[in-house]
């Protein structure tokens, strides 16, 4: 009989659950998103709640479950191996070390230590748990992120490269995934770790770690490409920092390095003597230099990536790669591995980071542990498009919008698409609320806010009236897939957008000269391309693909939008303003559009005007930014 397993990712950031049945993931939510804490790292009952409800509900019989019914319950990692891995560490620097391991020590006892006990506590919180039916188990944190790239892949046989900033001992591995087997091959331990140089390098350049690698990832494009200072800074990287052997594996060196045994991430002051950089505050002004830096870290990053991804196939010899961990967020370094056809196909999980490894945890027991044989290939994905999340029918729309006496049109499905696509190319920004709530970092049109990428004005309405922040980073294009190759130049598949590809050379614009001399906020809406607000400096864009067998109504709106102004693609950028999770509920989507300037919301078939709602109900000061 199929076993029902939950996997549970916490106590780091971002917690999460899903609920796998029969090696396919049936539902899956990120706690962020029911708690409205951005990255809530607390144990997820309310997702594992949701996921006995709601997943519950989607199985055959269309009842909850309760979490007797479960066969196991698995988390994705081991705490103990990692409690080891901690008081090694801090063994090896002591004395440096002992006021991070005062201070970090009472979190450990409290929930890592007894996690067990405190996971059984927490679990009993929400109904009876008979520990004699129900495994707990506990895989490393590597395998569940393996786990989590290759069995939802499209592939029977895959190399598998995860790398992180650290899990237990393991900050990255390479893997042989084949049938329902994964076996790992090689693996790289801390303190030496891609994912903890990347983040010394957030930090460095003024960014908050575990989230603000995305920032850095998108400043690189304003370094000086081929300049005298991005060369030496990356030469100083290579030669002072990390040692790059040819199978991709590194030594950090830890003269320069603080991360382990102290509270901060780096050396300030080995740094500062090195790049002849300070440290940038979180508020300071983006000057060259740290555009040059972020250039030069990207630019290492992708050789190690690289090396990694030629020594999995060596190893490997497959055609196929899977990726996950969280530096597999890299969509740059991601794009580089396809570009340079390494690899026929590469998938990557869409939630990369600790969360997908509740995913992973779960699959990882259906198959390793009990052994349950994976279903054969059908060539497409076992994610169903990354919707994995809640659902939320019209009736409750209609409740929530009765509740904020919300005036709205209901308008039938057959005139939706063409009444929102003209509205977006009118140059409105619209709230678009659909079905079952993305699983992963991205919105990829359930939750997301449209807008009409031509226009040159889009960029700087959607961060400043509507994100409420003033970013260097352009949004990011949903594209119809069949129409990727008429603005992008390799067109490839990517549903979640995990990769980056480049505007087409027909439609770019050359940059004006002396460019990279004029200060950021001179560089920020320069229009690059006929698609200003998606392109890049460089002329690169995060891509979605949109597919109409896992997003039909987000295809057919598309599509809608195409036949009006010729272009199949519009500007997609996540359902939330800055510091907030992406949005879930109806309810979350109305205050977030009455929060800010967004002109229209949809919510389901249900059109929401804002010049016609009632004036001063929600606090604008609610969104402010943070
Ligand atoms: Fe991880």
């Amino acid at each position: 009989m199929a076993k029902k397993i939950l996997g549970i990712s916490a106590f780091y950031h971002d917690s999460a659950a899903a609920l796998a049945v029969y090696g396919q993931v049936v539902f899956g939510v990120h706690e962020e998103r029911l708690t409205r804490v951005k990255q809530d790292a607390s144990f997820p009952v309310n997702a594992v709640r949701a996921c006995l409800e709601r997943g519950g509900r989607l199985l055959p019989g269309g009842q909850p479950l309760n979490l007797s019914d479960l066969d196991a319950i698995v988390f994705y990692e081991k705490p103990l191996l990692k409690f080891e891995r901690l008081l090694e560490t801090h063994y090896l620097f002591a004395p440096k070390g002992l006021r991070q391991f005062l201070s970090a020590m009472p979190v450990w006892i409290k929930e890592k230590m007894l996690l067990k006990k405190v996971m059984l506590d927490k679990l009993r919180e929400l109904g009876p748990l008979d520990t004699d039916r129900v495994k707990l188990l506990f895989p490393e944190h590597h395998l569940s992120h393996a786990a989590s790239a290759f069995y939802p892949s499209p592939f029977d046989e895959a190399a598998i490269l995860t790398v992180d900033g650290v899990g237990e001992w393991a900050t990255g591995v390479i893997g042989h995934g084949r049938g329902k087997d994964i076996e790992i091959l090689k693996e790289q331990d801390f303190p030496h770790s891609i994912g903890l140089l990347y983040s010394a390098f957030t930090y460095y350049t003024g960014f908050k770690v575990n989230s603000g690698e995305y920032k850095l990832m998108g400043l690189a494009p304003y370094g000086a490409p081929g300049s005298a200072r991005v060369k030496e800074m990356t030469d100083k990287i290579r030669t002072a920092l990390v040692d790059i052997k040819p199978d991709g594996s590194i030594r950090l060196n830890q003269d320069y390095f603080d991360y382990a045994a102290g509270l901060r991430m780096v050396n300030e002051a080995k740094w500062t003597a090195l790049f002849g950089l300070p440290p940038r505050g979180a508020e300071a002004e983006l000057t060259q230099d740290y555009c040059d830096m972020a250039l030069a870290i990207q630019d290492v990053t992708e050789e190690i990536i690289l090396k990694l991804a030629r020594e999995a196939k060596r190893l490997t010899g497959s055609k196929n790669l899977c990726l996950a961990g969280g530096v597999a967020l890299n969509c740059v370094a991601n794009g580089k591995i396809l570009r340079e056809n390494i690899f026929d196909g590469v998938w990557i999980q869409p939630a990369a980071g600790d969360a997908g490894g509740a995913l992973g945890a779960a699959l990882a027991a259906q198959h390793v542990y009990f052994g349950e044989p994976r279903p054969a290939s059908t060539g497409k994905d076992r994610m169903a498009g990354s919707f994995l999340g809640p659902e939320y029918s019209e009736a409750e729309a209609i409740l929530m919008a009765e509740g904020y006496g919300a005036p709205y049109e209901r308008v039938p499905e057959e005139k939706l698409y063409d009444t929102v696509a003209g509205l977006i190319a009118g140059g409105a920004v619209v709230g678009w609320h659909q079905g079952r709530e993305e699983w992963g970092p991205r919105a990829l049109g359930n939750r997301s806010i449209l807008g009409d990428p031509r226009n040159p004005e889009m960029q700087k309405k959607l961060n400043l009236k509507i994100k409420y922040r003033e970013s260097f980073r352009p949004f990011a294009p949903s594209v119809l897939a069949e129409d990727a190759g008429v603005y992008f130049e390799k067109g490839y598949a990517s549903p979640y957008m995990l990769l980056i590809d480049y505007v087409t050379e027909g439609r770019r614009k050359p940059l004006p000269a002396g460019y990279h001399a004029m200060p950021l906020k001179e560089k920020l809406y320069h229009l690059r391309s006929d698609i200003p607000a998606i392109t890049h400096l460089d002329y690169s864009a995060r891509v979605q693909t949109v597919h109409a067998d896992t997003n039909p109504r987000y295809h057919r709106l598309i599509s809608a939008f195409k036949k009006l102004t010729g272009y199949g693609v519009i500007v997609n950028t996540s359902f939330n303003v800055r510091g907030e999770p992406i949005i879930c509920t109806p309810d979350d989507a109305y205050r977030c559009f009455m929060g800010t300037e967004m002109d229209y919301l949809v919510v389901g078939n249900l059109l929401f005007d804002k010049k016609v709602q009632p004036a001063g109900r929600l606090a604008k000061q609610e969104y402010a930014p943070d």
